[in-house]
């Protein structure tokens, strides 16, 4: 079969098809709360960018100049030293782009378990092979990775190391340093998708692999601190690899488009990307501590679950032998959603396992979405 015929749509954005009943409370998609969206802060960006007709215009591949060294700055102030960036049509393209750039057919990817399920599709699409590395609440095992590095050779490693979609873990910063020197010992890719990192609602921040490791990809996106729908995501690049990137991305589209980047360096030159964050942050922590603390009365007893510090996603397995997928259909009867776990594993899937969002809900819609679902697991 053509390697693309055998990979699957997303189940869960199938399910979002499902969830868009007004009347479902749906703790399915990783969506942004919209009305948290800086409209007015974006409308202006795009205004005062339309106000010079190069903007509508073809564009160098690499991206906007502005945009790539305000990103880079931003980078760098977070305590990743970047010179440059290559600015990508939403990390999703990074992840293709690297899959193109990076993998032969048939080269292994070790992938943290469970793990971003559009990560896997695009392994897949490159024809990769993916192995599974056992993960628990510190993220990625470096046990376990090291026994998969020894016996399979991957070509790379992907993971999501702060506030994982869909675990909502943090890989430690000493499990982050053995990594590091696992990569630099074997000589593979390390790719760090981050689109979460600065959604942190408790805690301390961990650095990023990326300012530990040469070997790593880092990628960061503008979909959850700004707005999805502008498709603005970046890649930084260990030394060597950016050039090839930008080839694989001009035979993929050639730019990402010429006016929403102009509209983000207008946007992050006259706003304060990081007062908009913190103001995010006060939101979602709200809805997070709303979704955590309902939780012990909505799922049945010997039910286990994360406990995230930021992000979107909190992770739940139920006890005993129930498929989620299951669940999932007398959950749409009582008007509520979640996604189950099975297809973020990439080869054996737990059933019991599901996900649930807390960010695009009030803490109200919380309350009730969760007494709904009390009905249902209880
Ligand atoms: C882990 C992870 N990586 C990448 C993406 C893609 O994001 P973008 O909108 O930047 O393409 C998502 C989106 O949900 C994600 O959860």
């Amino acid at each position: 079969m053509h390697r693309t015929l055998s990979v699957a749509s997303s189940p869960v954005r199938d399910l979002l098809a499902l969830t868009s009943r007004p009347e479902v409370i749906s703790f399915a998609g990783g969506l942004p709360a919209p009305e948290l969206f800086d409209l007015d802060g974006l409308r202006a960006a795009y205004d005062l960018a339309l106000r010079d007709r190069s903007v509508l215009q073809y564009a160098p591949t690499e991206g906007n100049p502005a945009l790539r060294s305000l990103v880079a700055a931003r980078l760098t102030g977070r305590g990743l030293p970047t010179s440059d960036v290559l600015i990508t049509t939403g990390s999703q393209q990074a992840l293709a782009l690297v899959a193109t750039a990076l993998l032969e057919p048939g080269a292994v990817v070790a992938v943290e378990e469970p793990t971003y399920l559009a990560a896997l599709q695009c392994f897949q699409m490159a024809g990769a092979r993916i192995v599974p590395v056992a993960s628990d609440d510190e993220g990625l095992d470096p046990a376990a990775l090291r026994s998969v590095v020894e016996s399979e050779r991957p070509a790379m490693l992907y993971l999501v190391p702060t506030f994982a979609n869909p675990t909502g873990r943090t890989l430690s910063a000493s499990r982050r340093a053995q990594i590091a020197a696992l990569a630099a010992e074997h000589g593979f890719w390390v790719v760090e998708d981050d689109p979460y990192g600065e959604l942190r609602y408790q805690g301390s921040a961990v650095a990023p692999l990326a300012s530990i490791s040469d070997r790593t990809v880092y990628l960061g996106s503008f979909s959850k601190i700004g707005a999805p729908g502008m498709r603005l995501g970046w890649l930084r690049a260990p030394a060597d690899l950016p050039r090839t990137l930008v080839i694989v991305k001009q035979a993929a589209d050639l730019h990402t488009s010429t006016v929403d980047q102009a509209a983000a360096a207008v946007y992050l030159t006259h706003n304060d990307l990081d007062a908009h964050v913190a103001r995010l942050c006060v939101e979602y922590g709200a809805r997070r501590d709303a979704m955590i603390a309902a939780l012990p009365a909505t799922v049945p007893d010997g039910t286990t679950w994360s406990d995230p510090d930021g992000g979107m996603f909190v992770w739940l397995r139920l006890p005993g032998d129930v498929d989620s997928a299951v669940l999932l259909k007398e959950a749409l009867r009582h008007d509520v959603a979640f996604v189950p776990g099975a297809p973020f594993y990439a080869t054996t899937p737990d059933h019991a396992t599901f996900r649930m969002s807390f960010t695009t809900n009030t803490p109200e819609e919380i309350a009730e979405g969760m007494a709904r679902l009390a009905k249902v697991l209880r």
